[in-house]
């Protein structure tokens, strides 16, 4: 038999009263590209701390190649046999392309860093393993998948070669996605093995040749990806049958067309998108799809006070709604789950209780004064309803895995009471599972009379709207009202349908 390139057992790993991982096991063989899933807060994060030499284990080993894995403290051993590439930049942004692969091992010229080679030699590394990004760019200004790419060349440029990749699709629209396997399959023929973690099962399929489940911080099974078909693949992750899940997914209600307009925007303009009209009424779910770049974003970001038009006006509930301010916003009665959770959405040093009850402290009792048990109360249902993987109310945010984290995000958008809810890609990052639960609590949104707007590259989220926009370089193009087929609405996001 081959010797694993990584082989990983009996992990187990606490983190005070948390068990993270229990029994973790995984076995990669070189040259594949290996599937890790699982439910929010699985475990696969943990296990990848520990595989990047990032946290210690509290039991169990670690082997590369057949030999034990580095001592923690010997951080250059590590960076030559692995590296991850995470949804959070691990690049600095201020610095350029060149800066961050050889930062603190620049070239030197009689002691002094010659800027010359520098980038004479992130140009040539660039080349070597086929990433397009001009070294001279500061990091900042990459685009997300040129991002990755640097930071796949910088750990190749270590002579590690197992990546490990945490939902690196998470933030990539539909082409983008396409780019990044492609480029996964080419650097697999030269060698490089992957493990690949994504909550989109159909990339599972598109890319990797194995799999391995965890569950409840447990190791479930690891199969060649040809012998678990979809169905015994979410049964794995989620150790109920589908029948059993398909019982608790409800049935969007049919949409009041006469309800009152809620929102209502006329020739908004910015430099992201032009002179765009639109309405949502009262308990209506409005999509908006488009390819990165299409302005579905920003647009939906101006109502939330995150991105500021140019031109044009937006009315909610008849009263001229603020540009350019997120508290005016939310006083104006919007509630937004933004693009960056890490960056606009919590408040890591506070408890998940205080994050998700942060703006009705008000309802509760006035502000200083809240009562605590029905804050804690509060909390607790938000946690329970929908479905956050957690200790309780008391623990920080920082200790959430990333989808919960995001359901958090959702909790307190929910518990302000909003009259608009702006969603941008509200189920990145959430396992298939808990999508249910979260879009579910869209509906019952919708039922309070809430207008709704949701962002987002996933046709699941955008099925449950009454009505998709489809934006193409700043325009609306299409409207699907709901009932579309799948293709059609791909061709229209692609602009394969229009003139655009
Ligand atoms: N630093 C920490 N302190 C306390 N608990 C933690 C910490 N890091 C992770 N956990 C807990 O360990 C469990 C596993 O988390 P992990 O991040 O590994 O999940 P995951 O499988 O990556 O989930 P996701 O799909 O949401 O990213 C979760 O219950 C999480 O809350
Ligand atoms: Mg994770």
């Amino acid at each position: 038999m081959m010797t694993p390139l990584v082989d990983a057992r009996g992990i187990v790993k606490r983190y005070g009263p948390t068990t993270a991982l229990a029994d973790g096991r995984l076995t990669v063989l070189p040259g594949e590209s290996h599937a890790l899933v699982g439910r929010n807060g699985a475990g696969k994060s943990t296990l990848v701390n520990i595989l990047t030499g990032l946290q210690a284990a509290d039991e169990g080993e670690v082997r590369f190649d057949g030999e034990p894995a580095p001592p923690l403290a010997d951080r250059d051993a590590w960076r030559r046999k692995v590296a991850c590439v995470y949804q959070k930049p691990t690049v600095v942004p201020e610095l350029t392309v060149a800066e961050n692969l050889f930062i603190n091992r620049q070239p030197l010229q009689r002691g002094f860093i010659s800027w010359r080679k520098l980038r004479t030699e992130a140009a040539e590394l660039l080349a070597t393993w086929d990433v397009h990004v001009d070294p001279e760019v500061r990091t900042a200004d990459l685009k997300v998948e040129d991002r990755q790419m640097v930071e796949i060349a910088r750990a190749l440029s270590f002579g590690a070669r197992f990546i490990i990749l945490d939902e690196p699709t998470a933030q990539l629209d539909k082409r983008e996605i396409e780019r990044l396997f492609t480029r996964m399959r080419a650097l697999q023929d030269s060698g490089v093995t992957f493990l690949f973690i994504s909550h989109h099962l159909q990339e599972v399929y598109e890319v990797c040749q194995t799999v391995t489940v965890l569950r409840d911080a447990r190791w479930i099974t690891t199969a060649p990806v040809a012998e678990l078909p979809r169905r015994a693949l979410v049964e794995a992750m989620a150790g109920e049958s589908l029948e059993a899940i398909a019982e608790q997914a409800v049935d969007p209600r049919d949409v009041d067309h006469d309800a009152p307009v809620l929102l209502e925007a006329r020739g908004l303009t910015s430099p992201a998108y032009e002179n765009i009209d639109l309405t949502v009424r009262r308990g209506e779910v409005v999509g908006l799809a488009g390819i990165s770049g299409s302005g579905k974003v920003e647009l939906a970001e101006s109502f939330a006070g995150l991105h500021t038009p140019t031109g044009g006006t937006a009315q909610l509930g008849g009263e001229r709604l603020p540009f350019g301010d997120v508290q005016a916003a939310l006083e104006a009665g919007v509630a937004c789950v933004p693009r960056d959770r890490h960056d606009q959405g919590l408040v890591a040093g506070m408890t998940i209780g205080d994050n998700a009850t942060m703006s009705v402290l008000d309802r509760l009792g006035r502000f200083g004064f809240v009562r605590t048990e029905r804050k804690r109360g509060f909390a607790t249902a938000l946690i329970e309803r929908l479905d956050i993987h957690t200790e309780g109310p008391e623990q920080p945010v920082s200790d959430l895995s990333g989808g919960n984290a995001q359901k958090v995000v959702m909790a307190r958008a929910l518990a302000s009471d909003p009259r608009l809810l702006v969603l941008i890609n509200p189920t990145a990052g959430v396992d298939v599972r808990s999508k249910e639960s979260l879009l579910a609590r869209v509906d019952s949104a919708r039922e309070d009379g809430i207008a709704v707007l949701v962002v987002s590259d996933e046709l699941d989220d955008l099925r449950r709207c009454d009505r998709v926009l489809v934006l193409f370089h700043g325009r609306v193009v299409a409207e699907h009202p709901a009932g579309w087929r799948d293709h059609e609405l791909i061709a229209s996001i692609e602009g394969v349908d229009n003139h655009g």
